[in-house]
């Protein structure tokens, strides 16, 4: 079986092929610049290895899984708008560089795109690779809308959390595994486990993207750290330290997380102060380690005696485990 890096090898040498370089400028700039940026390009080779795993040629994947990087690109032009998010991959967003519009627009011409690659894949998987994508489109704007939603909504659960962050990037994951066990031709038994174990491996992604968005080193994350703070997202950090608090560290949960503070350092600061003192981030980690614990359960239904397991779990350990 390829192994992780070469697998990323090939995806890069086939991502830096194709150009953007297009006008107008204004429009296709932002394209290259995103895609140039790099990220850890996990969809794609997710993918790729998928296919690989069963037995699988990953020549015949490669266009849908640049049409996946592409579309995750895509979300996250839009989504730093709508997270007023400054930094990423270490370097400005898009709207911040250039303009919301342009963010917008770049982003569109970025989802027609995705699909101009997932549509060069060989007509006996096209139909039901394309249902699998749509399907999975849809639910990570639905996904995108609770985020948004949940914002300014009190009362969200710990459940409503899990369901929305399975929408917005769990599903995407699990999606990317199916992709390439569909091209690979395995028997749907294996697609479906093999969709599941992505999908739970996506909870814990995310749990840790919203961990490491509070906690995380922001030259190694990327990102500016502190921001689902300042926008109140109920991530799990939040709801469970709501769930915990009394006394002085709930007054200072109700009073910091209102809309417009009037001075987001500070509230970061206050808020940090208390997550730590509370131990959410203790909580969040036997969270993702169950939503390890149930991919590997559906890891180990798949019946393929004579595929090479090790670097499937080498790569689903580091997912959770990553510090960017
Ligand atoms: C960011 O995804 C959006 C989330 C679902 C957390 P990644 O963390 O995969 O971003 P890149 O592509 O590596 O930059
Ligand atoms: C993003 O979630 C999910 C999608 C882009 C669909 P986040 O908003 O947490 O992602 P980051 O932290 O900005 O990468
Ligand atoms: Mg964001
Ligand atoms: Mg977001
Ligand atoms: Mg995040």
């Amino acid at each position: 079986m390829l192994k992780f890096k070469e697998l990323y090898k090939e995806f890069c040498g086939f991502l830096e092929k194709e150009t953007f370089d297009f006008e107008p400028k204004e429009l296709y700039e932002p394209v290259s610049y995103t895609l140039a940026l790099g990220g850890k390009r996990i969809r794609p080779i997710m993918a790729l290895l998928s296919c690989d795993f069963f037995g699988g040629d990953i020549k015949e994947a490669m266009n849908p899984a640049m049409g996946i990087e592409i579309f995750h690109n895509f979300t996250l032009l839009h989504d730093d708008i709508m997270d007023d998010a400054p930094i990423r991959r270490g370097k400005e967003t898009v709207y911040k560089k250039w303009n919301s519009n342009i963010a917008i627009l770049s982003g569109d011409t970025m989802f027609a795109l995705a699909y101009k690659y997932i549509t060069q894949t060989d007509s006996k998987y096209l139909k039901t690779i394309l249902e699998v994508f749509n399907k999975t489109a849809i639910e990570v704007c639905e996904g995108q809308q609770y985020d948004m939603n949940y914002e300014t909504e009190d009362n969200i659960s710990i459940s409503d959390y899990m369901k929305m962050i399975r929408l917005k990037t769990a599903v995407f994951l699990g999606a990317a595994l199916k992709i390439g066990a569909l091209i690979a031709e395995t028997n749907r038994n294996n697609v479906d486990h093999i969709y599941c174990f992505g999908e739970n491996l996506g909870m814990a992604f995310q749990l840790q993207d919203d961990y490491l968005d509070v906690f995380g080193n922001e030259a190694k994350f990327g990102k500016k750290t502190g921001g689902d703070i300042i926008t109140n997202k109920k991530t799990f950090l939040y709801l469970k330290a709501f769930e915990l608090a009394r006394g002085e560290e709930l007054k200072v949960l109700e009073e910091n997380f209102i809309p417009n503070h009037p001075n987001n350092e500070l509230k970061v600061e206050k808020i940090k102060e208390v997550y730590r003192k509370l131990k959410v981030d203790e909580y969040s980690a036997i969270e993702i380690n169950r939503y390890y614990q149930k991919a590997m359960q559906h890891f180990e239904k798949i019946d393929c005696p004579d595929c090479d397991k090790v670097e499937m779990l080498n790569f689903a350990e580091r997912l959770i485990k990553r510090e960017y």
